[in-house]
């Protein structure tokens, strides 16, 4: 039996199997270049009919129905009442025994209610849980790819990951339950498929604090929803990790003297620091909670620059600070609602036909409607998510060019949006000081300072960070190392002290 190491990320996953010598990373997604680690979005698709609609919704359908039936058998009474022929009168009695005998066979109505029902919905009209339990299910780029070109077929989950820790309505807990079991699962198979062997037990890791709201409540349903799900992945063990924790024990091999290292992981979701003594002979302890100094995190990641990148720098395109008729400015809010997907609440207000007319009307008040056209088009074919990627991808891309055009085709023909580094770095500014109030807080409840800085997460790729960080850090040398896979490694490493 194996124990493997989870990195679940809220932009990318990744598994790794740690042999006591080396790392064997699992291939997860044969399309990436980078083919261990994967897109940890979800589509959630139908291929043939959608489901039986929710049973509430079949019950007012019926009830609907029943009215409608009644309604005839009252106007079959007047007519029998007013009817002057006994053989009128008979083809009204005859009318209101057979509606009588429509009315009371429930399951004719309800066959018909349901029929009623598949003519005018749509998979947006389905629940999470629903999707969940009767969708078919597309991981990494294959999903993506799938959404891309068939969106009306199904429905992504960009980030669950960014969902965890949030406030969650009825049902949904038990559906993001489902939606990692079987990204868990399809982890486990992969693994035990490339290794050879049997894997019953995990190391996942998990950010200092989850996306969310809630604090230590939300932390907690963080956990639990994971733990659920591993056991319904077919994992009997379970352990979590704090995510710079666990890199911090993959660079620890690389030390040859004891040393304290801040570690500072900048993710898609949240950004997480340790402040850790690290020594080479300590590393096969397998509880090293007494070595950690401090640890802190929030939810502040890449994804957060995404979306203030398309707030400051790409909204401008689609209308924001035009001015309406009254001389107010159209709605700050359109824009940062048309972001919101991490927050399914939100994103469905900003989807809904109330707030299509909002934008309508709105458009009619202002001198060039035609910018808000490009808005209206992104609510109308919800292309949030869609837009949010491009923008990751342009922020990505000016890690190494100094300007970038980035095409937004799917949102009008020849539309494109060119932007520059300075851009970036100024729609970073305000994330880039939470980050560093982070490192402070760090610093702070340390009881010894560090001796070196280690950077990792995606995040760590982008110059406009590491420049920022170095300069508020000038004496601490940088240790080299991976954006990508130590958090993943430290989990491997973890998971190879439980067996
Ligand atoms: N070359 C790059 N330049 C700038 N940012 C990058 C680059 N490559 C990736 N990123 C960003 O890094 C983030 C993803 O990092 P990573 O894969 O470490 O996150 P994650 O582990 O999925 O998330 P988390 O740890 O927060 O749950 C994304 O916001 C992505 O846009
Ligand atoms: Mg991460």
């Amino acid at each position: 039996m194996a124990a493997i190491g989870i990195d679940y990320g809220t932009s990318n996953s990744e598994v790794v199997y740690f042999d006591g010598q080396q790392h064997h990373f699992v291939k997860l997604d044969p399309s990436l270049e980078a083919a261990n680690k994967i897109r940890s979005s979800v589509f959630i698709y139908y291929t043939g009919e959608l489901p039986r609609p929710p049973i509430p919704m079949i019950e007012a359908k019926v009830a609907q129905l029943k009215r409608a039936i009644s309604d005839k058998i009252d106007k079959a009474k007047d007519g029998y009442y007013e009817a002057q022929e006994p053989r009128e009168q008979q083809i009204f009695s005859d009318r209101i025994g057979n509606l009588r005998t429509e009315l009371h066979n429930l399951p004719a109505l309800q066959e018909r209610a349901i029929e009623l029902l598949l003519e005018d919905m749509t998979v947006q009209d389905l629940s999470l849980q629903q999707l969940v339990e009767t969708g078919e299910f597309a991981f990494g780029e294959e999903g993506f790819r799938r959404y891309l070109k068939t969106p009306e077929k199904g429905r992504l989950i960009y980030s669950p990951k960014n969902f965890l820790g949030a406030n969650l309505v009825a049902g949904q807990h038990q559906a993001f339950v489902g939606l990692i079991a079987k990204q868990l699962e399809f982890f486990r198979v992969s693994a035990e498929q490339q290794l050879g062997k049997s894997v019953d037990s995990a190391v996942i890791g998990r950010p200092v604090r989850f996306h969310g709201t809630r604090g230590q409540e939300g932390n907690n349903q963080a956990i639990d929803i994971m733990t659920q799900a591993a056991n319904l992945a077919g994992f009997n063990k379970v352990e979590f990790l704090e995510e710079p924790i666990a890199a911090a024990y993959k660079i620890e091999r690389t030390l040859d003297k004891q040393t304290n290292v801040l570690v500072v992981d900048i993710g898609g979701g949240t950004t997480d620091i340790c402040c850790i003594k690290l020594s080479p002979e300590k590393s096969q302890n397998l509880d090293r909670q007494q070595d950690v100094m401090s640890v802190t995190g929030t939810r502040l990641g890449g994804m957060e620059c995404d979306k203030n990148l398309i707030i400051k720098s790409i909204s401008p395109t689609m209308g924001q600070g035009l001015l309406m008729h009254n001389g107010l400015p159209v709605p700050p809010a359109y824009f940062s609602d048309m972001c919101a997907v991490d927050d399914i609440p939100r994103l469905n207000r900003f989807f809904s036909e109330e707030y299509w007319l909002e934008i309508a009307n709105t458009k009619s008040l202002v001198k060039e409607p035609a910018l808000l056209s490009r808005l209206q088009e992104v609510q109308e074919e919800k292309l949030s998510a869609r837009l949010v990627n491009s923008s990751r991808l342009a922020k990505e891309l000016l890690s190494t060019k100094d300007e970038i055009t980035l095409p937004l085709h799917y949102i009008e023909d020849d539309y494109e949006v060119n932007l520059n580094v300075a851009e970036l770095k100024r729609s970073m500014q305000t994330w880039l000081t939470r980050v560093k109030n982070l490192v402070t807080e760090c610093l702070q409840n340390s009881s010894e300072p560090p001796e070196m800085l280690f950077i990792t997460g995606g995040m760590s790729l982008s110059p406009i960070v590491t420049k920022e960080l170095l300069d508020m850090l000038p004496n601490l040398p940088l240790m080299q190392g991976d954006a990508f896979n130590s958090v993943c490694e430290g989990l491997g490493i973890q998971a190879a002290k439980l067996t």
